[in-house]
C-alpha cells in the first residue's frame, strides 16, 4: 500500500467522515473565514496601504482573530468525537469507511456548506474587522473606551486641536513608530486590565517628536511675527476688580530668505538640554550649536557636580506641551469664564469665593459637586442676604459653573490635580522659559541665557483697570 492509500484510508477517509457533522462544519468555516482575514489585512498592512497604526488594533489582530481561528479548530474535533462517539453507542460504524465520493450528494452537501459559510463569515470578519480598525482610530475609542484617559479626554475638548485623531500626534509614522506604539499599546493594556497603572499618567519620553507629528501640520518655516496676548483678571475684592495686561510676544520664525528671528527662531533645531525629573522642569544643562558649529554649554548654577544624564534636542513640544491637553490653573479658568459673564462678576467677593471652592480638596467629583453648590450658597445666604433671594438664579449659575470648571481639570481617581501637567508657554504659573531663561544658566565665562523681558515680548499694559491701549485697538 502507497503511503498516501494507507493514509487516505486510516486518516483521511474517517476525518471527513466523522467530520460531516454541524460543529466540525461550522468549526471549519470559522477557522477558514479567520485566517482569510488575518492573511489578507497582513497583505495590506504588508503594502501599506491603509494599514492604521493605533496600538489597540493588537485587539483585534493579535488577540480576536487568532482566537476565533483556534475555537474554529478546537471545535473540529469535538464535532468529531461527538458524531463517532453517537455512531458507536448506536452500533452504526461501518466496519468499512466509505470512500471519498463526489457523487455522494450527501457528502457534497457538507463541502457546499463549508464554502457558503466561509464566504459568508469571511464577509462577517472581514466588516467587522476593518470597522473595528476604523472605530480604534477615532478619537472617541482611545478618549472613552478606557477611563485613565479621562483627564486628557477632558482636556483636549477644549484645546485647539479637538477632533484631531489623537494618533496624529502619539504616533510617529513609519515602522519604527507602528512598532513602537503597537508594543507601548499593548503594555498599557495589559497594565489596565490588571489594573495595575500609573497615578497620574505623565507623558515621560513616550510623545514622538515634533519633527514626526506636528510639523506635518504646522510649517516651522512659517514666521508668526508678532502675537498680542491679553489677558484679564479679577480681583479678590468685593466688586472683583477686572484689569488687563497686555503683551507683544515677538513669535517671529524663519522667513522666505532663511533668517531666524523671534522666539521661534532661537530654539529652532540647535538647542539640547538634560532635565533632572520625568516632566522636564529642572533642567540642569543647556547647549546651543552656533552658526560656526561650535557649541556653547551652560550649566545651571544649582547644579552640583558634573551634569549628565540624556541629552534632548528641544522642539516645539517642549514649549507646547500642553497643545492639545491644556489643564488650567484655577485662576486662569476663573478669570476666562467670569470675563464670558458666568460667573457674574456682580455677585461680591465672587472670584475670591470660587478660588477658595475650587481649590479646596474633595473626596470625589460628586462630593465636589455638593460642596461647591451648598458652600456658594451658604456664603451668600449668610453674608447677602438680600442679594441672595435677588439673585439666586445668577448663584446657582455660578455654582454649576465652578463645578464644571472643577470636574474638567480635576480627577481624583487618576491624582489628578491642580498643577499636576505644567504648563511650559510663558511663566507666570509655571517655570516654563523660566527653566533655562532664569538668569542663573551660564556658561563657563559667565555668560546666561538672556531674561530680558524685551527679547521675549514688550509690555503694554500690566494690570491696568482700563488700559488706553485696549481702547485704541478696539479690544472689547
Ligand atoms: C496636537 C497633538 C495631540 C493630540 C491630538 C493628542 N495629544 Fe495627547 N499629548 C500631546 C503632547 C504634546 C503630550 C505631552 C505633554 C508633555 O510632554 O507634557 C501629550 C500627552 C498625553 C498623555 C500623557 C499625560 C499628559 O497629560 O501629559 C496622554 C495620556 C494623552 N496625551 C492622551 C491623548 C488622547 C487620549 C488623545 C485623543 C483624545 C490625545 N492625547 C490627543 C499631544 C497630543
Ligand atoms: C493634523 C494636523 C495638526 C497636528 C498634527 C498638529 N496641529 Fe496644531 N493646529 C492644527 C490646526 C488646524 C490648528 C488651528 C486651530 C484653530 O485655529 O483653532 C492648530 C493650532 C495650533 C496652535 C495655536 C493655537 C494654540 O493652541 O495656541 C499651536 C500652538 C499648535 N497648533 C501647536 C501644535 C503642536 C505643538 C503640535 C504637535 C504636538 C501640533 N500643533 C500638531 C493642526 C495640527
Ligand atoms: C521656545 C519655545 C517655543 C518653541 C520651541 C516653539 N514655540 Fe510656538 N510659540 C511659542 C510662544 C511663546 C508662542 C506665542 C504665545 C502663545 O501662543 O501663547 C508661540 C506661538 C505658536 C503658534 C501660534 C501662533 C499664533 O499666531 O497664534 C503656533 C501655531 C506655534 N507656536 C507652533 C509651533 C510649532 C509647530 C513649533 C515647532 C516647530 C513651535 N511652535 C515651537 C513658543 C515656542
Ligand atoms: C531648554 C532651555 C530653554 C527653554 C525652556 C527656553 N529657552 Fe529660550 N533660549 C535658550 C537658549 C540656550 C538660548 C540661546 C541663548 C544665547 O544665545 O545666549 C535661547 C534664546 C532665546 C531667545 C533669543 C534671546 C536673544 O538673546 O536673542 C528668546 C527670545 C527666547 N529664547 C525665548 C524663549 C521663550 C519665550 C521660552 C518659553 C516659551 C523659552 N525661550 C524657553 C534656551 C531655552
Ligand atoms: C524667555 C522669554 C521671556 C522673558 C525673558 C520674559 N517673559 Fe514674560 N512672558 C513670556 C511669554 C512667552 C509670555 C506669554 C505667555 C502666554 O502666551 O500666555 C509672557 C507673559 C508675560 C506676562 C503676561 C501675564 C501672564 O500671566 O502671562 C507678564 C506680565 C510678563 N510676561 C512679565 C515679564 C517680565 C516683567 C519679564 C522681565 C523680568 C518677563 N516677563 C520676561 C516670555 C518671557
Amino acid at each position: 500500500m502507497s503511503m498516501f492509500d494507507r493514509l487516505n484510508r486510516t486518516w483521511l477517509r474517517p476525518a471527513l467522515y466523522y467530520g460531516n457533522n454541524p460543529i466540525s462544519i461550522i468549526g471549519g468555516a470559522i477557522t477558514s473565514a479567520s485566517a482569510m482575514t488575518l492573511v489578507g489585512f497582513w497583505v495590506v498592512e504588508f503594502f501599506g496601504h491603509g494599514g492604521s497604526t493605533n496600538p489597540y488594533l493588537g485587539i483585534i489582530f493579535d488577540l480576536c482573530l487568532p482566537a476565533l481561528f483556534v475555537l474554529g479548530l478546537i471545535m473540529i474535533p469535538i464535532g468529531v468525537w461527538q458524531r463517532r462517539h453517537r455512531l458507536m453507542v448506536e452500533g452504526h460504524i461501518p466496519t468499512v469507511i466509505p470512500n471519498i465520493d463526489f457523487a455522494d450528494p450527501v457528502f457534497r452537501r457538507g463541502i457546499d456548506f463549508v464554502v457558503v459559510a466561509t464566504f459568508i463569515n469571511f464577509i462577517i470578519f472581514g466588516t467587522a474587522s476593518y470597522r473595528g480598525v476604523a472605530y480604534m482610530d477615532t478619537p472617541n475609542f482611545c478618549g472613552q473606551a478606557c477611563h485613565v484617559m479621562a483627564p486628557e479626554w477632558s482636556a483636549y475638548h477644549v484645546s485647539s486641536h479637538a477632533g484631531l485623531a489623537c494618533t496624529e500626534c502619539h504616533i510617529a509614522p513609519g515602522i519604527p513608530g507602528y512598532v513602537n506604539a503597537k508594543v507601548n499599546g499593548t503594555k498599557q493594556l495589559a497594565m489596565v486590565l490588571v489594573n495595575h497603572y500609573p497615578t497620574p499618567i505623565m507623558a515621560g519620553d513616550k510623545v514622538p517628536p515634533a519633527r514626526t507629528t506636528c510639523v506635518k501640520c504646522h510649517n516651522p518655516e512659517n514666521s508668526f511675527g508678532d502675537k498680542l496676548v491679553v489677558k484679564s483678571s479679577y480681583a479678590d475684592d468685593e466688586k472683583n476688580s477686572l484689569t488687563h495686561t497686555v503683551v507683544m510676544v515677538h513669535v517671529g520664525g524663519k522667513d522666505q530668505f532663511g533668517k531666524l528671528s523671534g522666539i521661534h527662531g532661537a530654539h529652532m533645531g540647535h538647542i539640547e538640554y538634560i532635565a533632572t525629573d520625568s516632566t522636564r522642569q529642572t533642567i540642569t544643562s543647556v547647549s546651543k550649536t552656533n552658526d560656526d558649529g561650535s557649541v556653547t554649554e551652560f550649566v545651571s548654577a544649582d547644579a552640583k557636580g558634573p551634569v549628565t544624564g540624556t541629552k534632548r534636542e528641544m522642539d516645539c513640544i517642549d514649549c507646547h506641551n500642553r497643545a492639545a491637553h491644556s489643564f488650567v490653573t484655577p485662576e486662569a479658568a476663573l478669570n476666562k469664564d467670569m470675563a464670558s459673564g458666568t460667573p457674574s462678576a456682580g455677585l461680591p467677593f465672587m472670584h475670591k469665593q470660587g478660588l477658595a471652592l475650587l481649590k479646596a480638596e474633595y473626596a470625589s467629583e460628586e462630593d465636589a459637586e455638593t460642596k461647591i453648590t451648598a458652600g456658594l450658597n451658604s456664603f451668600y445666604q449668610a453674608k447677602y442676604p438680600a442679594i441672595y433671594s435677588a439673585q439666586k438664579a445668577q448663584i446657582d449659575q455660578a455654582a454649576k459653573t465652578l463645578v464644571t470648571i472643577y470636574s474638567r481639570n480635576i480627577f481624583p481617581f487618576m491624582k489628578v490635580s491642580w498643577g499636576t501637567h505644567p504648563n511650559n508657554i510663558g511663566h507666570n504659573d509655571y517655570p516654563g522659559c523660566f527653566r533655562c531663561h532664569d538668569g542663573s544658566h551660564n556658561t563657563k565665562a559667565g555668560a546666561s541665557i538672556s531674561n530680558d523681558c524685551a527679547k521675549c515680548h514688550n509690555l503694554l499694559a500690566v494690570d491696568e483697570a482700563n488700559p488706553k491701549l485696549m481702547a485704541d485697538l478696539g479690544i472689547q
